[in-house]
């Protein structure tokens, strides 16, 4: 057996998603900040920017319960959640006419905007962490086009040079932030997240 599959047997947030049905260990890192910083609550407007499985939708839905609306987009296909208030775009966040697709769905601005958006990995340091950057960017464009006044973003990083371009871009934007690693992100992975709350500038 591969040391990868042995390494993921022992995994606790793998074991737990399995046993609890999640789509993906990751719907643990979102759980966790959820429950130290509510940045979901009942009823609200959640946009999930590279969704594909559908463990963060998964958890969205849980909390916001039978109103408000997670709206996911991958470029990769998911299987749909079954409940009226869960919406999936197959679309690249890059696509031109994003903004207008995502608010024609929310049908006004959103409360929250997660992005768990990551590249395929290559291999090479530099190349992976500037795609990752480019991903976190486009995210944080979004969200300033979509997020309701008093918002919040949750964004996925990698740690390295451009995190900090992409730090003084976003702090300006929000009342408080800070970047955080949810315990269920492993520690040899150099991922991390923005979390911006309190978003300043009115909707159009
Ligand atoms: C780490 S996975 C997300 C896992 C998800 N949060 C969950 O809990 O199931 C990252 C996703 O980003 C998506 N992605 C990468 N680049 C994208 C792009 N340009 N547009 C849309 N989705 C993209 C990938 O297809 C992949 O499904």
């Amino acid at each position: 057996m591969s040391s990868w599959i042995q390494r993921r047997r022992k995994d606790q947030y793998y074991r737990l998603a399995k046993v609890r049905g999640y789509r993906s260990r990751a719907a643990y890192k979102l759980l966790q900040t959820v429950r130290t910083y509510g940045i979901i609550k009942p009823g609200d407007i959640v946009v999930d920017l590279g969704c594909s499985p559908g463990g963060w939708l998964q958890v969205a839905r849980e909390i916001l319960g039978p109103q408000g609306l997670v709206l996911g987009v991958d470029v990769a296909s998911v299987i749909p959640i079954e409940y009226p208030n869960v919406k999936i775009l197959e679309l690249d966040v890059h696509s031109p006419d994003i903004v207008e697709r995502l608010l024609t769905e929310t049908k006004g601005p959103v409360d929250t905007l997660l992005s768990d958006l990551a590249p395929s990995i290559i291999g090479s340091w530099e190349v992976d962490h500037a795609r990752q950057v480019d991903l976190a960017e486009t995210a944080l464009q979004i969200a300033r086009e979509v997020l309701k006044k008093r918002g919040c973003i949750l964004i996925k990083l990698f740690q390295g040079p451009e995190l900090k371009r992409f730090e003084a871009e976003a702090r300006p934007l929000f009342d408080t932030s800070r970047l955080l690693k949810p315990k269920a992100s492993r520690p040899e992975s150099s991922e991390i997240y923005f979390l911006g709350l309190g978003f300043k500038l009115q909707w159009r």
